[in-house]
């Protein structure tokens, strides 16, 4: 399959300011590596925080690593000019959770549907009226909706609205980030349906950010697991849910209502919060959390390895049973 985005080992320091200090900068993206074939799903998943966001705007352009390559569809992203990489802007999208914030209160939403075909200057006017009816029929917005305001339509219908408006030009790459958290789950799934589907018409390749777990399961072909700014496993759908292999991911999948086992083995709930991303821990960062961290955890930060199959870790015990019992003798 071809490679669309190619990113290697990026990271993305953010600067700190502090009056007591010099200036320090922290990771919020630190050495990470994905690949995303034409017309698949990534899915990154993580508590708030972990950058999931940085990332989505590193491999759309919008933001630029501190550190590492970047590639699309085999082109240095991070060598273009001005006017490149203006040309590049119609084949890379973002989809957000906010859909009202992304829209004008004050445009009927067909006008606005169409409105990036006359910005990047694909169509005349009447084309571009055409199409946007088209890619409202498409995402299931009837024609009857097109000079209702944003406010006139319900949250479901606005996020319709602006996939619509973000598949328009016939992106090669889109990042829906947290595009259905805001929603009820009813319209969660619609949602998620309809993504779907739309991937299998117009072969977008895409990111699917989600702090929740749950929602990634039918629409990703492969997930990506972060903790404070690091893929901690990395994997395809199905292995990930069936044989997740970092304490961090089973902990999230035991957080799954009705899914309190992993394994057949219990896990307990993840306490507190990640610490200040700014301040990580030593070693492994996820050890302050971890139920099954021995000493090691705190001193050596465990390399990736491989679990299986496009499977990977990083963890001195992945897969190892999460009671302490049995690590007690390692
Ligand atoms: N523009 C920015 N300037 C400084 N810090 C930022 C910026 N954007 C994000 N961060 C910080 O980077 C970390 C990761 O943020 P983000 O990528 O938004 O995480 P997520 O989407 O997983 O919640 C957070 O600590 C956040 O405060
Ligand atoms: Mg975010």
């Amino acid at each position: 399959m071809m490679t669309l985005i190619e990113a290697e080992n990026i990271s993305r320091h953010y600067g700190l300011r502090s009056i007591f200090r010099k200036a320090r900068s922290f990771a919020a993206v630190e050495r990470v590596t994905v690949r995303i074939d034409a017309g698949r799903t990534l899915a990154v998943v993580g508590e708030s925080g972990s950058g999931k966001s940085t990332l989505g705007r590193l491999l759309l352009g919008v933001d630029q690593p501190s550190h590492g390559a970047l590639r699309f569809d085999g082109r240095n992203m991070l060598s273009l000019s001005a006017s490149q990489r203006q040309a590049m802007t119609r084949d890379l999208q973002l989809v957000f959770q906010n859909a009202l914030a992304a829209l004008d209160p004050r445009q009927g939403i067909s006008q606005q549907i169409g409105e990036p075909l006359l910005i990047h200057g694909l169509s005349d006017g009447k084309e571009a009226a055409r199409k946007a009816l088209e890619m409202m029929r498409a995402v299931g917005l009837g024609a009857e909706l097109a000079t209702r305001r944003p406010s006139e339509l319900s949250g479901g219908q606005r996020q319709r609205a602006v996939i619509a408006r973000a598949l328009i030009t016939k992106p090669r790459f889109v990042v829906f980030d947290e595009s259905v958290s805001a929603l009820d789950v009813s319209v969660q799934a619609q949602i998620i349906s309809l993504i779907r589907s739309l991937r299998q018409e117009e072969g977008f390749a895409s990111l699917f950010i989600s702090h929740d777990l749950r929602v990634v399961r039918h629409v990703a072909d492969e997930v990506a697991v972060m903790y404070l700014g690091r893929i901690v496993e990395h994997g395809p759908v199905q292995d990930l849910f069936a044989a997740p292999a970092h304490p961090y991911t089973r902990a999230l999948i035991a957080a799954i209502p009705g899914r309190q086992q992993v394994d057949g083995q219990k896990v307990d709930r993840l306490g507190g919060d990640p610490p200040d991303p700014a301040n990580k821990p030593a070693g492994c960062a996820f050890h302050t959390r971890c139920p099954i961290a021995r000493t090691i955890c705190a001193q050596l930060e465990p390399p990736s390895i491989s679990i299986d199959r496009d499977h990977y870790a990083a963890c001195h015990f992945a897969g190892a049973p999460l009671s302490t019992q049995s690590l007690a003798s390692l």
